[in-house]
């Protein structure tokens, strides 16, 4: 049996983005537009999506799954262009969306992303519930989406999946298990960050949820990033997959466009299941990134790096990238084979990864700590100029010397 292709895409930003009304502005909107005419309208680009979404239609995947950003403020003006885009890329059968922040940006449009995208969101069931947590099956694969994305204060992104949805999805899950489908939970925030204003801040609890039930893939958007990590369990380790915005040009420490493409099939022992970068990176060219396969024994399942890209020396086409690729790939989880000494250390001391939480590399705790340590020291050196700059002034300025002589 041919194997299941599945591609991935996130945050496609759509542009151009309409004018807004003034009314419209009021709000968070009007940092979100600033933010746009200054920044980011030159680096999420129509061109750079309408490349990508070529190079995976030609792949002709059974799937495409987007895991939100779609818009940029959730104007009124940008969801008929954007389901336009949508219909453009494939039927509502083969491509499934999930909400991202800016999909939801304000209270007020909070509710359009459902009504203008929603044949792309329907469940399956028609007698299953509205909302979320949906499931779509396709050939081997369950399709879980679930939405973290809420309207938040100015210059906040962070996301919250909720109790409803948390105990929705537990059933869920369970009677997926029961039935060996291969489980990808798609999701727009990623499960680890460092990030305060960026982080999903009930992460700790859906990691536990997911520790208990299991899925065999999880995929994300959000932070722009080629990411894996892994969510340790009694029973293996979860892939956690983030792709870089599928509009974006290389700027600063944000890589170029990419896609996930994941070739899933069964095998004697689980689940195989090769997964492929393909993207932008030294060139206009869109080109395969990184391999890996990742393999599912009941009940582990191991890794095996094929290949990897590497940067050919110094960019060329500033237009596209302006750095080497930055393709960021954790350690794999093979016991018997872990490729650099840092994973291997871990499993050795147990008790270490207790304390660093429930991913392979740097745990949410000691993000949070690490977090905590840097406002700490940023309101000490503040403290310490604001209180030296002001002894300073009240021992110079002649009417503060005068009040003390007084
Ligand atoms: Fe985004």
């Amino acid at each position: 049996m041919a194997p299941f292709h599945l591609a991935h895409l996130s945050d496609p930003h759509l542009s151009p983005l309409p004018r807004p009304r003034l009314m419209e502005l009021a709000g968070k909107r009007v940092f979100g537009y600033l933010n746009w005419r200054r920044n980011r309208h030159r680096f999420h680009r129509r061109d750079v999506l309408d490349a990508l979404i070529a190079d995976i239609k030609a792949r002709e995947p059974d799937h495409i799954a987007i895991t939100g950003d779609i818009v940029n403020l959730a104007l009124e003006a940008e969801f008929a262009p954007a389901r336009a885009w949508l219909d453009n890329i494939g039927p509502p059968e083969q491509v499934t969306i999930i909400p991202g922040n800016h999909d939801r940006y304000v209270r007020a449009t909070a509710r359009r992303f459902a009504t203008a995208f929603a044949p792309f969101l329907r469940p399956d069931q028609a007698d299953a519930p509205e909302g979320f947590p949906s499931l779509r099956r396709r050939g081997p694969v369950a399709l879980i989406s679930l939405s973290s994305a809420i309207p938040t204060a100015p210059l906040m992104a962070t996301g919250r999946v909720g109790a409803a949805q948390l105990a929705a999805l537990e059933p869920m899950l369970e009677n997926l298990r029961d039935e060996e489908a291969f489980r990808i939970l798609l999701i727009h925030h990623p499960l680890r960050s460092t990030a305060a204003h960026k982080r999903l801040s009930d992460a700790a609890a859906l990691c536990a949820l997911i520790r208990r039930h299991g899925v065999e893939l999880i995929l994300h958007g959000h932070d722009h990033r080629h990411a894996t990590s892994w969510i340790e369990t009694g029973h293996g380790r979860i892939p956690v997959v983030g792709v870089p915005s599928a509009s974006a040009i290389a700027h600063g420490r944000i890589p170029a466009a990419a896609y996930n493409l994941f070739a899933i099939d069964r095998a004697a022992s689980g689940w195989r299941c090769d997964h492929s970068v393909h993207g932008f990176c030294d060139g206009p060219q869109i080109r395969t990134l990184a391999e890996q396969r990742l393999t599912w024994w009941r009940p582990r399942f191991q890794l095996q790096r094929l290949a990897s890209a590497r940067p050919q020396g110094p960019w060329t086409w500033g237009r596209w990238s302006h750095s080497p690729c930055r393709l960021a790939t954790r350690a794999a989880p093979n016991r018997a084979s872990a490729p650099t000494r840092t994973p291997m250390r871990k499993l050795q001391k147990p008790e270490r990864r207790r304390r660093t939480g429930a991913f392979s590399g740097r745990g949410i705790d000691s993000a949070r700590s690490r977090s905590i340590m840097r406002r700490a020291t940023y309101w000490v050196t503040a403290s310490t100029i604001i209180c030296t700059s002001w002894d300073s002034a009240s021992t110079t300025r002649p009417e503060l010397v005068s009040w003390r002589k007084r």
